[in-house]
């Protein structure tokens, strides 16, 4: 099946092949085209050019683009979206003054959704996850990854991920599954933090593996839940499974997660509220992306991550949502862009790109997706004429998204 879209005013984040990710100065640019069309052959660009340079061709359904933007859609490289229930009741203990760590250590938090998805059953599961996968494709994410980690049993973990694979097949949108066993210590297992690392290594990890449930392993390294000792444990365990990790690291206090995630060529590193001069010398040449999420900063009050600082020291930087319930119930991607101007001091280039391709290669996936070029997914979005790249994150809530389509299908 062929479709071309027509009329574009701006074709935005073209990229050469075999460009994985953009290191800093290269950030700063994003490569357009004006007046131009797109040709998706069964699910893939195909072709692109200037509107002058098109042919007709009989077969293909044409869609007019009517002067807007045609764009990548985002990569949300981090996200908890498969979840019971929400925490509302959190959120006004929040307003009242308690920390996220305060709520935690109350019982709350982690283990109060782990609670609520126990009581679910897997079809309710992934009905509610459903409903977030649908809102974030209608917001433009073409591309997610999706962690366990509110089961902390075995059993949990694995209705949990089962049910990320499920999304994997029914969904349009591209998923990878993230084994999250530590995101905190499951309730059956307080004061034995020891015990329940063995277990996730000794009992979770091999299930995990043997159904081939995930694509990462994660541990949130972090004050108040897994040391870097545990981390290197269950790193050190994922790897003979050949699973590689992106991790949870420095979002609370600077605890070596970055370091100890470079040691195990983890993919990325995200949250890094928290970052000394030593991360980012410890992230030099390293192949992991340094992932930001400022939607966590925004909701939980904490500090924004040194984007700007990292992007002007030659790294790459990635932003993704965190799409959760305790720290970030948004999956917006274009706010998330917006905060990265607003909060972080990114330009516009800067942070599309953080969006797209660095977020692409941070779920290792920028081979198909994170921008246009010649054989990646068609999977884009189409705006209202816009006046400029920077309009999308500074007008950040104006309804600008005609269409989205994935693997070249718009979305109903
Ligand atoms: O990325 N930091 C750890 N995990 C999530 C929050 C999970 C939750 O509070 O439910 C995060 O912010
Ligand atoms: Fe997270």
């Amino acid at each position: 099946m062929k479709t071309v879209i027509y009329n574009i005013g701006t074709l935005a984040g073209i990229l050469p092949a075999g460009v994985e990710k953009l290191d800093g100065k290269e950030m700063g640019h994003v490569e357009c085209l004006e007046d131009a069309y797109v040709v998706i052959e069964d699910g893939v660009i195909a072709g692109f050019g200037r509107m002058d340079t098109a042919r007709n061709c009989s077969d293909a359904i044409y869609i007019d683009a009517k002067g807007g933007y045609v764009m990548p859609c985002f990569c949300d490289s981090h996200t908890h979206i498969v979840y019971a229930g929400c925490r509302d009741g959190e959120f006004r203990d929040k307003i009242a003054g308690l920390s996220y760590e305060e709520i935690a250590a109350r019982g709350g938090g982690i283990l109060n959704s782990a609670d609520l998805l126990h009581a679910t059953s897997e079809d309710e599961l992934y009905r509610q996850s459903m409903e977030r996968v649908n809102e974030i494709m209608a917001m433009g994410t073409g591309a997610v990854e999706i962690k366990s980690g509110y089961g902390l049993t075995t059993e949990d973990e694995l209705k949990m991920l089962r049910v990320i694979r499920r999304i994997k097949e029914t969904a349009p949108i591209t998923v990878k599954a993230n084994f999250l066993g530590a995101h905190a210590v499951g309730r059956a297992y307080k004061g034995r933090q020891k015990e329940y690392v063995a277990l996730i290594c000794d009992e979770m990890l091999p299930k995990v593996a043997s159904e081939g449930l995930a694509d990462f392993v994660d541990v949130f390294c972090d004050k108040g839940f897994f040391t870097i000792e545990e981390t290197d444990r269950i790193l050190t365990e994922a790897a003979r499974y050949g699973i590689r990790p992106k991790i949870h690291a420095n979002e609370l206090e600077v605890s070596g997660g970055v370091q100890v995630g470079v040691k195990h060529g983890a993919l990325s590193v995200d949250h890094l509220e928290k970052t000394t001069d030593a991360e980012m010398e410890a992230l030099r040449g390293s192949g992991t992306m340094p992932t930001m999420l400022p939607g966590c900063s925004f909701f939980l009050g904490l500090p924004y991550g040194r984007a700007k600082d990292y992007i002007e020291a030659g790294l790459p930087v990635a932003l993704a949502s965190d799409y959760n319930p305790g720290s970030s119930p948004s999956g917006n991607m274009r706010f998330v862009m917006a905060l990265g101007c607003i909060r972080m001091r990114l330009t516009p280039e800067q942070s599309f790109n953080a969006c797209t391709i660095n977020s692409a290669y941070a779920m290792g996936i920028s081979d198909i997706l994170g921008s246009i070029t010649v054989g990646k997914k068609g999977n884009l979005i189409i705006t209202k004429p816009l006046p400029s790249l920077a309009f999308i994150p500074y007008s950040h809530q104006t309804p600008i998204i005609e269409k989205v389509l994935l693997n070249g299908n718009p979305l109903l």
